[in-house]
């Protein structure tokens, strides 16, 4: 980090209907540095990069640029000046290639509009080949995974020479290894000069990644530190304003009957197969493995979203056929999908509609929506979640990330399903916010309901589950008992390692 201010955000105040999203907020950016950028769901984190690149106008406060004065800033102004953002949602054209996205973003086109292909290849390899990304750049863009996607994003930053560069949660659904790629490559920006505003919900990483983080409560700019100075304890309290306890509050609770069977099932097309798994009421199975490994793939095969080919799924002892999510509503199954930002809510409904939306059936009599109802129920997991929002009437796009998500969980939690499959319940979720997910998961198992739980957490996985499932190849690796699993263990099955060598070794260490 050098001394040389790059940018300062200077009393930044910016409201919304009813909603002060930010008040005289504070924020500088140093070259060279990955400064850090937290605070709780609505903070005001994502409002403050808005303004920055230009997207939103702020009610008062200056944006300034090595010094001087942004005066009328946009999207296309900031882009101009260096200033570069990649949200954790990677903003691709899907059906473009590599090759088209990464240009469209930098070129102007000639008068005839005509395009140089070849240097158009050439130029685009070359920028991904600098941030150690192989991906052919005549793919479409839609047919990558998540994490190429945003390497894309991140190679045309560099061709358009960003000297800030602004990333929204960007491992948020990242691997363990692939977040550790984004980190080398954000370590060369940062030695090549590049300032990084960097936001997470991940308070783990932040000392392995940052220099200097601000704390943002409530649209306040609350302490910038350096990372070498804080803890994690710290940090959360300066964030929520007050010491948090338990950090799982997993409880023991009498297991059930067999819930949910899954018996030889497999599906070609999910690229799944010889599942054998069973959750009993009252039990949170947590399924690990490495992004790619199929759980995702296993979660939407089990919900109707990808049909089954092999095997079966039995409900509570009776053989069910599951060919889409409203049979699976039926039989009392709930999917927490996990890329929720864009199946998880509509984001022009209202909360409360949003809320209530995979529950019509119990809410209406004679197809009559109970509106007083549903209005009461939204009110409930609201308070319940914590969501942040100034009423139950607004839509759900004006929440933040965070509270978005929450949104999306609530829906499921107000089928009362018997059987509840969550993938990545909390990713995006502050550390608060957090550990009311996990009680509410306590008190739904401790009322029956049988979870599985995908998530890419270790803590949260070992955490959380009675028994953790470990997926490695389309199929079931190895199922360990709470008192067995370890985070090295789940690690080595994950990587498709065998059981009977990752206990052995397990021994020699001890
Ligand atoms: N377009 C909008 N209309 C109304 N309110 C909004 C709008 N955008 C944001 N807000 C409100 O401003 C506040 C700050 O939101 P912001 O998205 O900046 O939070 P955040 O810190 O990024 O949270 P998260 O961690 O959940 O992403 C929230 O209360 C949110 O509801
Ligand atoms: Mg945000």
């Amino acid at each position: 980090m050098t001394d040389a201010v790059l940018l300062q955000a200077i009393n930044i105040t910016k409201s919304y209907a009813g909603v002060q999203a930010l008040k005289s907020a504070l924020f500088e950016l140093r070259a060279g540095e990955v400064h850090a950028l937290i605070g709780e769901n609505g903070a005001g984190k994502s409002t403050l990069i808005k303004i920055i690149t230009g997207a939103v106008e702020p009610d008062s406060g200056e944006i300034k640029l090595s010094s001087s004065t942004i005066t009328h800033n946009s999207p296309r102004v900031a882009k101009q000046l260096g200033i570069a953002a990649i949200y954790q949602q990677p903003a691709l054209f899907p059906e473009l290639t590599v090759a088209e996205n990464i240009a469209l973003g930098l070129e102007q086109t000639g008068m005839l509009g005509r395009v140089d292909w070849r240097e158009r290849r050439r130029h685009s390899a070359e920028l991904l080949a600098q941030v150690g990304a192989r991906i052919d750049v005549e793919r479409a863009a839609g047919e990558l995974t998540m994490p190429e996607q945003q390497l894309v994003e991140i190679a045309r930053s560099l061709g358009a020479k960003a000297k800030v560069l602004i990333m929204d949660e960007p491992t948020a659904s990242l691997s363990e290894e692939d977040t550790q790629n984004l980190f080398r490559v954000i370590r060369n920006l940062r030695s090549a000069g590049v300032g990084i505003i960097y936001i997470s919900h991940r308070l783990e990483e932040l000392p392995v990644i940052a220099d200097r983080v601000t704390v943002l409560r409530d649209g306040r700019t609350i302490d910038t530190r350096l990372m070498s100075e804080v803890n994690r304890q710290a940090l959360i309290q300066l964030m929520v304003g007050r010491e948090l306890s338990a950090v799982f509050p997993k409880k023991e609770v009498a297991l059930g009957d067999v819930a949910l069977e899954l018996r030889q099932l497999g599906s070609s097309e999910a690229g799944i197969k010889d599942i054998n798994l069973s959750v009993r009421a009252g039990e949170i199975v947590g399924l690990a493995g490495l992004v790619g490994a199929g759980r995702t793939e296993l979660a939407r095969t089990i919900f109707g979203l990808t049909q089954a080919d092999q095997g079966e799924i039995v409900l509570r002892g009776k053989h069910v056929r599951i060919e889409s999510p409203s049979q699976a509503i039926k039989h009392g199954l709930a999917y927490l999908p996990e890329d929720r930002r864009r199946h998880g809510v509509i984001l022009d409904m209202q909360i409360g509609a949003n809320v209530t939306l995979a529950s019509l059936d119990r809410l209406s009599r004679y197809g009559v929506m109970d509106f007083k109802r549903e209005k009461e129920i939204a009110a409930d997991y609201i308070r319940r979640l914590g969501v942040k929002t100034p009423a139950i009437y607004v839509p759900v796009s004006t929440l933040s990330g965070g509270n978005q998500q929450k949104i999306a969980l609530s829906r499921w939690l107000v089928t009362r399903p018997s059987v509840l499959i969550l993938d990545e319940p909390t990713q995006g979720i502050d550390v608060g916010a957090k550990s009311e997910i996990h009680a509410l998961m306590t008190e739904l198992a401790s009322e029956g309901v049988a979870i599985l739980m995908i998530s890419s957490e270790l803590p949260e996985i070992l955490g959380m589950s009675d028994r953790v499932a470990v997926m490695h190849g389309g199929t079931i690796a190895a199922i360990l008992d709470r008192k067995d699993a370890s985070q090295q263990k789940i690690l080595a099955l994950a990587l498709g390692h065998d059981l009977n060598e990752v206990e052995a070794q397990a021994k020699a260490v001890r």
